[in-house]
């Protein structure tokens, strides 16, 4: 994890291409399948000179121990929102996502988390999205488009403004990446520390306040000051905080207890890895390249870590049947 001048948002920003470029070290060599990496990276390069297209550098090589926690990172992302878009809201079996059931227009007004049962019918009669925080280079939603894997209620993609108009001039002008992006994509420019605009903006965007939804904050908040993910995760109900406040998992969980959260659960990447992801998929991805430094690999599994909060009972009940993600 590049290590930010905190206060720097350009340096911040920079760190959505050094986590593309490592997914796609990890893709180039098969550990899972993603055809769009290579443009969102190659797509930083400097301008080919004479023409307007970019440069498509070659794939930096990573070291096995880097992409085999891509491996984990990546897998696990994409089995959270695959099986919430899959089981929610016609198949109310939904897994972790956050349920805004007092009716309220707006999310600063929020007051009660408890819901009424019509209240979770109606939410339940809604249709999921997914609200990717910090999203970066992140190329999920065309991963899933690819398979016909849409979130129905749609997909948002957050970052500071610069780098949403750079994903959005990147798609535009890219066949692969614009053939996948529909209506149900949206790229909003926001600052996430600038909560009420952030609000403003998603509801500008679509987003609506009463489905069935799923945030994602994959390696962002840790690059906030913990008091701005805090008032985040406070207003929006939102997730992980600035990493020095909450050095263990039981206080990362306590965090989302604090704030509102109905259940939260944290693991770390190598219980991720070991217990949550497909084993198949794990002794494939263990086998694509030797790794000595299993004391290191360890160390380092252990530092990272996936929090899943859950807000309404049927969310959090759903969540109990996940042995992993329920101790
Ligand atoms: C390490 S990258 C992760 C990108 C993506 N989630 C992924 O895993 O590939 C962190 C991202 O968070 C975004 N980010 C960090 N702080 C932000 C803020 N205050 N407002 C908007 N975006 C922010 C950065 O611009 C960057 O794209």
């Amino acid at each position: 994890m590049r290590r930010v001048q905190v206060g720097s948002d350009e340096s911040v920003q920079a760190t959505a291409s050094d986590a593309a470029a490592g997914k796609l070290s990890a893709a180039s060599l098969g550990y899972f399948e993603d055809r769009f990496l290579e443009v969102l990276v190659g797509a930083a390069g400097a301008p080919v000179p004479g023409t307007a297209e970019a440069t498509t550098p070659p794939v930096r090589r990573l070291p096995p121990i880097i992409n085999r926690g891509n491996f984990a990172r990546v897998s696990c992302m994409e089995k959270l929102v695959l099986e919430f878009i899959g089981t929610s809201p016609s198949h109310p079996s939904s897994v972790p996502h956050h349920v805004r059931g007092d009716g309220d227009e707006h999310p600063s007004h929020k007051t009660d988390c408890k819901e009424s049962q019509s209240s979770i019918e109606e939410h339940l009669a809604r249709k999921p999205q997914v609200i990717s925080l910090g999203a970066g280079k992140d190329s999920l939603f065309f991963r899933l488009m690819d398979r016909g894997t849409a979130a129905s209620g749609g997909y948002f993609e957050v970052d500071f403004p610069a780098v949403s108009r750079w994903k959005g001039g990147l798609v535009a002008k890219t066949p692969i990446l614009s053939a996948l992006a529909n209506d149900l994509y949206k790229l909003v420019a926001a600052d996430l520390r600038d909560i009420t605009a952030l609000e403003d903006a998603l509801i500008i965007a679509g987003v609506d306040l009463a489905a069935p939804t799923i945030f994602l904050a994959e390696c962002v908040l840790v690059y906030m000051e913990p008091a701005d993910s805090g008032a985040l995760l406070q207003r929006m109900g939102c997730l992980l905080p600035g990493l020095e406040p909450y050095p263990s998992l039981l206080s990362q969980e306590e965090r989302f207890k604090k704030s509102g959260w109905d259940s939260a659960n944290a693991i770390d990447m190598l219980q991720v890895f070991q217990e949550l992801l497909d084993p198949a998929e794990v002794r494939r991805a263990s086998k694509i390249e030797i790794l000595d430094e299993i004391e290191e690999w360890e160390l380092i599994m252990h530092h990272y870590c996936l929090v899943v909060a859950a807000k309404g009972e049927d969310t959090v009940a759903r969540l109990s049947g996940n042995p992993v993600l329920s101790r």
